[in-house]
């Protein structure tokens, strides 16, 4: 597979759309021909699960259905728009991958992280990222910086956002090469200079 495969993962409001969608532009305005999409989401089916899988509503979802949903969202995503992007040379950019599922439902639910693993390599077809960007801040100050209605993830106590947050740095502690670890800094800008430094030293790409 040619291409460059980039995800960003990172705990509720650590600003990771914003950091993703800002590489994306800088990308793009370099000449390099970039693709941005997100998980849950990025395509019309994907985009349908991602509203049955956020609507609190639905507080009567078992973990099962949750995990599988959150799987089927990335089959559609992968075949539809990562596979292909990757297959003509792009450089796709994705805000969250596999490595939520494993932080979400494998160290947050308590599933079992070596079967979320093996469908996760089942739907994305071994697709996996060449850079992975952790945006890290602490619980407390991503939680409290929403003002919208708290969808049915963000919702979920605190001691469970905690799991989430060390789940990402164990994941993150095994796959040293592929994942870099950017704390969040008030400042956008500041953030996203150590996003681009750590991109352009670990893709290999020229600006
Ligand atoms: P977003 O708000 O960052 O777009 O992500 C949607 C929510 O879905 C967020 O709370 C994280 C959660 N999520 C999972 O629990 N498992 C997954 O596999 C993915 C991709 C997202």
């Amino acid at each position: 597979m040619k291409g460059m495969f980039i995800t960003f993962e990172g705990s509720e409001g650590c600003g990771k759309s914003t950091q993703s969608r800002m590489l994306y532009r800088f990308l793009k305005a370099k000449g390099y021909d970039t693709v941005y999409l997100r998980e849950p989401g990025g395509t019309k089916i994907s985009e349908k699960i991602r509203k049955i899988l956020l609507d609190y509503k639905n507080e009567g979802m078992t973990a099962v259905s949750e995990l599988l949903l959150y799987m089927a969202s990335r089959a559609q995503v992968v075949s539809e728009a990562i596979r292909p992007a990757l297959q003509q040379n792009k450089i796709v950019i994705c805000d969250r991958f596999l490595d939520s599922t494993i932080a979400y439902q494998g160290y947050g639910l308590g599933m079992d992280i070596n079967l979320i693993k093996y469908i996760g390599t089942f739907v994305s077809g071994g697709i996996e990222p060449n850079m992975t960007i952790f945006l890290d801040l602490p619980v407390t100050k991503g939680l409290n910086g929403r003002s919208r209605v708290k969808d049915r993830i963000e919702r979920r106590n605190f001691a469970y956002h905690q799991r989430v947050r060390q789940g990402y740095l164990k994941i993150a502690a095994l796959e040293p090469k592929r994942v870099k670890i950017i704390k969040v800094n008030r400042d956008k800008a500041v953030t996203q200079g150590k996003i681009r430094k750590s991109i352009l030293e670990q893709c290999h790409l020229k600006i």
